[in-house]
């Protein structure tokens, strides 16, 4: 049975919605770090009930920094066990630790898993980004000029670079970009935090957003190669070192080639990806938890590669059976 089958069936979207539930209960408390820590909590423990032999691979950073969810941290009841499937998994239990804190838009749950060897162990520095959705790809070049991209962009989508709506992360290492893409003319989007669901956002057509410039983290990185996968979209990025510590870890890793372009498969070569990925707070793509009193209602998007598969699924979570059953 292909992965893609046996996470679908084991409960995958548990383990984001479980994640987003816990990271929800916080938003607005204004602690981004305890956001982060019941998200991390709940996931790991969802994980550890699939029954996978899994090993993180994108986590919460190295095992000496992280409690839980580390790289190299080994997850699942089949541990040991050769015939269990051997799944190598990306988490980023909370993508957006300040949106959940503070309330704001596009705080996510996510997970990306394949069969070992199918995700970049991409290092905890920074990657250059260029993503887009099936509509524009092909049509865009990390190294070609904005005005460029954003006109073969717009082409692309018959229509106007004014009409084009690109994302970018408001950070003072964008001054450049952001001039670049107003002199081109299209309209922008600066999100405080959270390049990975605007990377699915720009790949899902209705949700306003044709693209996302820009410099975040290179695990949101491979993450979003992951969805692309998923959804035929497609992502370019580069590993970038900001100063002489990544330097070193970089090369300490064997990454010494930093003008190295990575295409969608280099981030994500697995033939057996799936993506799960749940709202926290309310989003361009997904909705929020919401709690009713007796129970909580979770919005996660779950994508199989090998079933071709893309599921938007909005899920009623009763504490019992009494519990309130919303329509709407
Ligand atoms: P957290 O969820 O860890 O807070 O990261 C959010 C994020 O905005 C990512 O979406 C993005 O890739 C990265 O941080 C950008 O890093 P920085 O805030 O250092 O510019």
């Amino acid at each position: 049975m292909s992965l893609g089958r046996i996470l679908v069936e084991q409960g995958t979207i548990r383990v984001t919605e479980q994640a987003a539930i816990a990271a929800a209960q916080t938003m607005g408390y204004g602690d981004r770090h305890q956001s982060d820590r019941v998200a991390v909590e709940a996931m790991r423990k969802e994980l550890g009930e699939l029954e996978i032999a899994g090993r993180v691979v994108i986590g919460e950073g190295e095992r000496d920094d992280a409690p839980m969810l580390f790289v190299g941290e080994e997850l699942g009841k089949s541990l040991g066990d050769p015939d269990a499937p051997q799944v190598d998994i990306a988490v980023d239990p909370l993508e957006g630790t300040n949106l959940c804190a503070t309330g704001a838009p596009d705080a996510v749950a996510v997970l990306a898993a394949a069969e070992r060897g199918g995700l970049l162990h991409a290092p905890d520095t920074y990657m250059q980004k260029i993503v887009v959705g099936p509509t524009a790809k092909g049509r865009v070049h990390i190294d070609a000029p904005v005005s460029e991209n954003l006109r073969n962009i717009a082409t692309a989508f018959e229509r106007e670079v004014s009409d084009l709506t690109v994302v970018v992360l408001e950070r003072p290492r964008h001054q450049q970009l952001i001039a670049d893409i107003r002199n081109a003319g299209a309209r922008i989007l600066l999100i405080g935090d959270g390049d990975l669901s605007a990377g699915v956002a720009a790949a899902v057509r209705g949700t306003g957003v044709h693209a996302v410039f820009g410099t975040g983290g290179a695990p949101e990185g491979v993450i979003t190669a992951a969805a692309m996968r998923c959804l035929g979209g497609e992502i370019q990025a580069r590993l970038v070192a900001t100063n002489e510590a990544q330097h070193q870890r970089l090369a300490k890793l064997g990454y010494t080639d930093l003008d190295k372009i990575y295409s969608t498969e280099e981030l994500a070569p697995g033939d057996e990806i799936v993506f799960s990925c749940s709202g926290v707070t309310d989003g361009q793509l997904l909705k929020g938890v919401r709690f009713f009193g007796g129970g909580t209602r979770t919005a996660t998007l779950f994508m199989s590669l090998p079933r071709k598969m893309i599921r938007f699924v909005d899920t009623i979570h009763r504490d019992k059976l009494s519990s309130p059953v919303l329509f709407t």
